[in-house]
């Protein structure tokens, strides 16, 4: 459908051409000669209207109402102008074949479910048009995201999902057990056959083939390896977080893009961030231009106008005290108190980034280089309005000593640290990088305000069903 609709003359320059249509039932209007079927092939937002009339071939399946919302089609037929004023062309069908009947308790009928609703459905709302809008959309700035880096010299590198790090050091990592081979066929259920140790508890921590496994949290310290021998390097790849939060911009599995540059400072940092978030947007705006135009009418009025802004403005720049400093200054009750030091709410985000602009970074992890006043670290955030932290980034500890003393500090285990103190070891160089939040970044681009809509099967603590 995209195919013919798409172009510039939205299918007019495809009058008279014979071609077929596969896809999904979204509405049929039976009328006393004709009958209309929208069908939606997910190649873009629109429907193909088809029309037929008793003189095509399988017509009897729609006269015995075997044909309904949701059940899946193929048509032939031949483009011709239409008289209806929604679109330019329909396809005035010559032979219809059902390749699947839909149930009668097809769930997702015309009228608008809740959002609500269709997360209990996650594994049909991508026949709606907001989800399958948000699943193209997505998919551009994943395409826009492999663009960007790779057209400036970055090289993807995959980075491991199961790991023994903590590379946030905020101990909110799942562990990764194994189940006894075999038992779990005769287990009544799969947790009798994870494997009983210690008097009957399970040692979570040492249960990976006998060594301690986690999800990974960030592939930060893996792409760091890589970006000391390759120079700039990017991952892009699912993250996972063990934290109990039931926010609308918290998932336990999300994605994450982390480049990691070489030779680089915490502005050549800040400054590959905003091309990068810029370009995405750009790219999106020029080439998702139906579905953004449906995020501004249904979703989020004003969308389009405020990303354009933010795809042709400087992004402004704060340090972390002049953060602080507006916030004290701000006339405004926060339900969190403001001081120096402490780590920035969401509340004290949204009022940066909505009610007076936007930067200021999370509290220090023993990655980020300390700064010469010997109290700050070379950490940066970008934050946008609605969504409040987009990306995290920072220069790292490239200075061998000042990491280890920042690891003793911390209490951290440095011998569980020896790859990573290697790199400082044997030719160290500055270096910075940062992490975006992929669905934050879908949310920023579609309107979408909650982010388990962001993504095709969220996983939160309330649900990780489909
Ligand atoms: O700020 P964070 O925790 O930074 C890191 O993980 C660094 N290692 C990144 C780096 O420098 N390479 O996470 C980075 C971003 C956040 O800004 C946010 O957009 C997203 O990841 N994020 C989440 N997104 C969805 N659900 C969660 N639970 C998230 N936690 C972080
Ligand atoms: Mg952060």
């Amino acid at each position: 459908v995209a195919d013919v609709k798409g172009g510039p003359d939205q299918g007019l320059d495809k009058l008279g051409q014979s071609l077929v249509i596969t896809g999904w039932v979204r509405t049929l209007r039976v009328q006393s000669s004709v009958t209309f079927v929208e069908i939606n092939d997910g190649s873009c937002l629109s429907n193909m209207q088809c029309v037929m009339d008793s003189g095509a071939e399988g017509y009897d399946q729609v006269e015995s109402g075997s044909i309904t919302t949701g059940a899946s089609i193929w048509v032939q037929g031949v483009v011709v102008e239409s008289q209806g004023s929604k679109q330019k062309v329909e396809l005035k069908v010559n032979k219809i074949v059902l390749v699947g009947k839909s149930d009668p308790s097809f769930p997702i009928q015309k009228k608008r479910a809740s959002r609500e609703f269709l997360r209990t459905k996650a594994h049909l709302r991508p026949r709606t048009n907001t989800f399958g809008a948000v699943a193209r959309v997505r998919n551009a700035l994943a395409y826009a995201t492999h663009k960007f880096f790779q057209e400036n010299g970055f090289i993807w590198v995959a980075s491991p999902i199961i790991t023994a790090s903590d590379c946030e050091g905020a101990g909110e990592q799942f562990c990764v057990t194994t189940l006894i081979p075999n038992s779990h066929e005769t287990a009544d259920s799969p947790v009798d056959a994870i494997p009983k140790v210690n008097n009957g508890l399970i040692d979570w921590s040492q249960d990976f083939f006998g060594k301690p496994a986690f999800l990974t949290v960030s592939g930060q310290l893996n792409a760091e390896t890589y970006a000391t021998a390759l120079s700039d390097v990017y991952t892009f790849g699912p993250t996972f977080r063990a934290e109990n939060s039931n926010t609308s911009r918290h998932l336990a599995e999300f994605w994450m893009i982390e480049p990691e540059l070489a030779f680089a400072d915490l502005n050549d940092d800040m400054a590959c961030a905003t091309a990068y978030l810029q370009s995405v947007i750009r790219y999106v705006l020029d080439n998702c231009k139906e579905d953004m135009e449906f995020f501004n009418t249904w979703i989020d009025k004003g969308i389009i106008d405020r990303l354009s802004d933010l795809a042709n403005r400087d992004v402004v720049q704060i340090t972390y005290t002049e953060a602080i400093d507006l916030l004290s200054r701000a006339n405004k009750k926060f339900e969190f108190p403001v001081k120096w030091g402490c780590d920035l709410q969401s509340e004290h985000e949204r009022y940066i980034t909505e009610e007076a602009f936007g930067g200021c970074p999370d509290i220090k992890a023993f990655y980020m280089r300390q700064n010469d006043d010997g109290r700050t670290v070379a950490a940066m955030d970008m934050l946008v309005p609605k969504i409040g932290e987009l990306i995290g980034g920072s220069q790292r500890e490239e200075r061998l000593e000042y990491l280890e003393a920042r690891l003793d500090d911390l209490k951290l285990n440095k011998d569980a640290y020896w790859w990573y103190l290697d790199l400082r070891r044997y030719g160290s160089v500055p270096h910075a990088g940062f992490g975006l939040g992929f669905e934050r970044l879908v949310q920023f681009a579609t309107g979408m305000d909650n982010i388990r809509d962001a993504i095709p099967f969220p996983r939160t603590p309330a649900s990780a069903e489909f």
